[in-house]
This record gives structure tokens, C-alpha cells and sequence, in this order.
């Protein structure tokens, strides 16, 4: 429940990446040696994560709520089964790690998600041409490298995937040979994972740009590493503190990530200051927002993951904006929800147009994933009255206490009911 219409102020202190930390707790599988994981933000995610480890076979303390160490030096089954991957599909980055360090893996096929259809052909084509024999067998995948190891070779991926990178420089570590990976992903989180698997001992050159080498090793060893900042969490306290007029020092965070959100937020008229290198001040300008068009795409550009929040950031601004979603093709079901709180939205295939500036009133909305679930949250905390979000489990899954943290800047908000029921079936 939230009670709108209060700007917020003071100080927020930004966790460790989801999407880092994912990839990242899946590395610890290449090695007998332990790994020990800093920064882990404390979301749903990566509570899955941690049980997928758990359940293969590893050993994972926490000697701190934010710290992972893991042994994977046991491991007992190659299998992730499908009452995990339906709960998450980030599973499927088990599949790189086993494939190079045993061989086999077993990974149930994800199914659609409420963002679009998702499929993983490319991470699977990418390990055939591994030489990985791949099969699905009933509902899962199965995959093999003859005589148990992988074999380097030049990836070339037709479509820019974040974990399909991933998982093939996971597998290509421990490959017989050099890979290349071409039209790779550029995110932080990949540059991070290469830090982490370089620290254990891998050859990965040029993780951050559209190549990536990777010279293959024989085995990996223990390393220790601390995750980056959430850009997509920092991007969101941006909009946060700029749709209620208020002013919030942003810290612990990397601006540099998030650039293109950055620049887009300051052209639509939000006032970002970089205090240090990990701190920034966000105002609202004193003439208002205005209205500005953008499209997602893959890194350095606008991330998808800011698009919703960006709809909702608009809907205050004066004029008319585009928003075009280019990476998934059914992530604008917040856009129906904002609407039942007032805002002015109509679709054009991929594009949104929003017309601003509306009153947002608060009403009962249902949240439908993660980031469409920060959008609404945001809406509520500008709308008059009160807003009830349901499935608010899924903000659970990437933002670590939001509940908390936004109190602690003077949001009038409450969980009512963590709907734990729910949240098992529907995530
Ligand atoms: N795609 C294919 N085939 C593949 C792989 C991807 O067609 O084998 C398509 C996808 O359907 C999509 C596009 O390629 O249309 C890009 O998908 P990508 O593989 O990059 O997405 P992802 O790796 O599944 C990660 C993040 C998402 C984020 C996207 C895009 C993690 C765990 N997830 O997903 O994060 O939206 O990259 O940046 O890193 C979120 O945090 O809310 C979230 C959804």
C-alpha cells in the first residue's frame, strides 16, 4: 500500500547487481576450490540461486548476509529440474559451468515468461558449436561433450544475448582451445563475470566489447570478489526521487554504468549531480519534466530494464513522449495498469506513446513482473491517495528491501501481505 505525493528525501544506499550476481554464483560451479561472493544482494533471485547450487550438491555459508562462500567441490547431479527453472529462468546459466567441468548437464527448458517468449536457442547453438552434443528430452535439455571435454571455436551470435554470453564464456574456460565470441554482450555484469572467472584463473580478453577471447585452461581455481552496484536499482531511485520532486543522495552505486540512463534523465529535465565516483544527487528541476522519446536496446544504450520506470517518469512530463521496446516483445503490460491510475497511454506495435502531463489517482493495480512492478511503485508514490499493488512478490526478486529503503526517505508505504502462496506458483 502506498500513499502518494511526498517527495522524497535523503540518503539511499544501493545493493549488489541481481543480474551480476546470478551469472557470478553459477562460475563457482567450474572449480573444486571455493569462491567467495561479496555484495550478493539479499532478493529472491538469488535465494533460487543459492538452492540450485545447494540442491547440484554444493556447499554455500553466509558468514554475512551479503557474502556467498561455495564449495561445488561435491557435486552429486548435473540437473537442474524444472520446479526451479519455472521459478527462475536465470537456472539455465547452470548449464555453461557443468557442461565444461563434467561434461553433462541436464537443464529443464524454460518456458515463456510475462515479458515475451525467451527462448535459448542461441546459448544452445553456441554450445553445439562447442561441440556439445545438445537433445531435448522431455521438457529438458540435455547436453554432452564427447569425450567430456568442450572444444574452443568462434561463436558468432545473431542477436545480442546477455546470459547466452554468459554461459558460453562459462563454458569456454575450461574448453580445449581458444573461443571467440562475436556480437557479444556488452553489459557491466559480463565485464564482472570475466573479472570474477579471470580472478579463478580463466583467459578472457575483451568482455565489456563485442568480442570476447577466451584462451581455454585446464581447470579453475578459488578466487574472491565483490559484485558490482545495480545499475537498473540505482536508475530506479533516479526516477524516484524526480517523479515526487524531492531529493535523494544516491550511494554506493556506479554512474558510469548506467551513462545512456543518466543522459536521458537530465534531457528530460531530472537534475543528476555526480558527487564522487559512487555518489550521486538527484533533484527535479525546477521547471518540470518535459516530454522525450526513447528505445531500448542493448548496452551502452538504453537498457529495457529502465523502460517501464522511464513510462511512468513520463507520465508526469509535459508533451508527448515514444517509448519503443526493441528487445522483448510483450513488455508493456505495466502500461495498463499506469493507465488505471490515470495516465494518458496508447500503443503503436512496439512503441507506447505517453501524453503528459496527467493526475494520477491511486487505485488497485496488479503487478506482472519485476520491473513493470518498480513502475508501479513509482506511480503510486506521485498519485494522489492510496495504491494497492498485488503480486508485489515480484519487485521481491531484484530489489533488495525496497520496502525499507523507501520508508527510510519518507514514502508512506507498507506491505500488507508477503502472498508467499502466490509467489510459488506464479513467479
Ligand atoms: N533471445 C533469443 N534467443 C536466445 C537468447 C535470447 O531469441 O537464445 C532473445 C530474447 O528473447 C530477447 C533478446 O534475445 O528478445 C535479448 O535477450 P537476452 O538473452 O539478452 O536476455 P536474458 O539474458 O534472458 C538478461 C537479464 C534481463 C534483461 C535482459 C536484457 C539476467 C538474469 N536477465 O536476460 O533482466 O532484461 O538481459 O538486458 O541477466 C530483469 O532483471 O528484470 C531482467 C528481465
Amino acid at each position: 500500500m502506498i500513499r502518494g505525493g511526498r517527495p522524497l528525501k535523503g540518503k539511499i544506499e544501493i545493493s549488489g547487481a541481481k543480474n551480476s550476481a546470478l551469472p557470478c554464483l553459477a562460475a563457482t560451479l567450474l572449480t573444486s576450490e571455493t569462491v567467495t561472493l561479496h555484495n550478493v544482494p539479499y532478493v529472491k533471485d538469488l535465494i533460487t540461486q543459492r538452492r540450485l547450487l545447494e540442491d547440484l550438491g554444493a556447499t554455500v555459508l553466509t558468514p554475512e548476509l551479503r557474502t556467498h562462500k561455495v564449495s561445488a567441490k561435491n557435486i552429486e547431479t548435473f540437473e537442474a529440474p524444472y520446479e526451479l527453472v519455472k521459478t527462475m529462468r536465470a537456472s539455465v546459466l547452470a548449464l555453461g559451468p557443468l557442461l565444461a567441468r563434467f561434461g553433462q548437464a541436464k537443464v529443464s527448458l524454460p518456458g515463456g515468461c510475462a515479458i515475451g517468449t525467451r527462448p535459448i536457442d542461441l546459448h544452445l547453438k553456441a554450445f553445439e558449436q562447442l561441440g556439445a552434443s545438445v537433445s531435448l528430452e522431455s521438457g529438458d535439455v540435455v547436453a554432452r561433450a564427447p569425450n567430456g571435454r568442450l572444444k574452443g571455436a568462434d561463436v558468432s551470435f545473431e542477436k545480442v544475448t546477455v546470459t547466452g554470453t554468459e554461459n558460453v564464456m562459462m563454458a569456454a574456460v575450461l574448453a580445449k582451445g581458444k573461443t571467440t565470441i562475436y556480437n557479444a554482450a556488452r553489459e557491466p555484469e559480463i565485464e564482472d563475470l570475466a573479472d570474477l572467472l579471470n580472478k579463478m584463473g580463466a583467459r578472457i580478453k575483451g568482455a565489456g566489447t563485442e568480442t570476447i577471447e577466451i584462451k581455454g585452461v585446464e581447470s579453475l581455481g578459488g578466487a574472491e570478489h565483490t559484485i558490482i552496484p545495480d545499475r537498473i536499482e540505482t536508475g530506479t531511485f533516479i526516477v524516484a526521487a524526480a517523479i515526487t520532486g524531492g531529493e535523494l543522495e544516491i550511494k554506493s552505486c556506479q554512474p558510469e554504468h548506467l551513462a545512456a540512463v543518466i543522459e536521458k534523465l537530465r534531457e528530460v529535465g531530472v537534475e543528476i549531480e555526480e558527487l564522487n565516483q559512487s555518489t550521486l544527487l538527484v533533484k527535479c528541476c525546477e521547471k518540470g519534466l518535459q516530454a522525450k522519446n526513447v528505445t531500448t536496446e542493448p548496452h551502452p544504450k538504453f537498457p529495457t530494464d529502465m523502460q517501464a520506470q522511464y513510462m511512468s517518469l513520463m507520465t508526469q512530463a509535459e508533451g508527448d513522449s515514444t517509448i519503443t521496446e526493441t528487445i522483448f516483445e510483450n513488455r508493456f503490460m505495466h502500461a495498463s495498469e499506469l493507465i488505471r491510475l490515470g495516465a494518458n497511454i496508447s500503443f503503436s506495435g512496439t512503441t507506447a506513446i505517453v501524453r503528459g502531463k496527467t493526475r494520477l489517482m491511486g487505485a488497485p493495480v496488479q503487478a506482472s513482473d519485476l520491473r513493470a512492478s518498480a513502475s508501479l511503485v513509482l506511480a503510486a508514490l506521485c498519485a494522489e491517495d492510496e495504491t494497492l499493488i498485488d503480486r508485489v512478490y515480484h519487485i521481491d526478486r531484484g530489489y533488495e528491501m525496497i520496502v525499507k529503503k523507501l520508508r527510510s526517505v519518507g514514502a508512506e508505504i507498507e506491505r500488507i501481505t508477503d502472498n508467499l502462496a502466490m509467489s510459488a506458483e506464479e513467479n
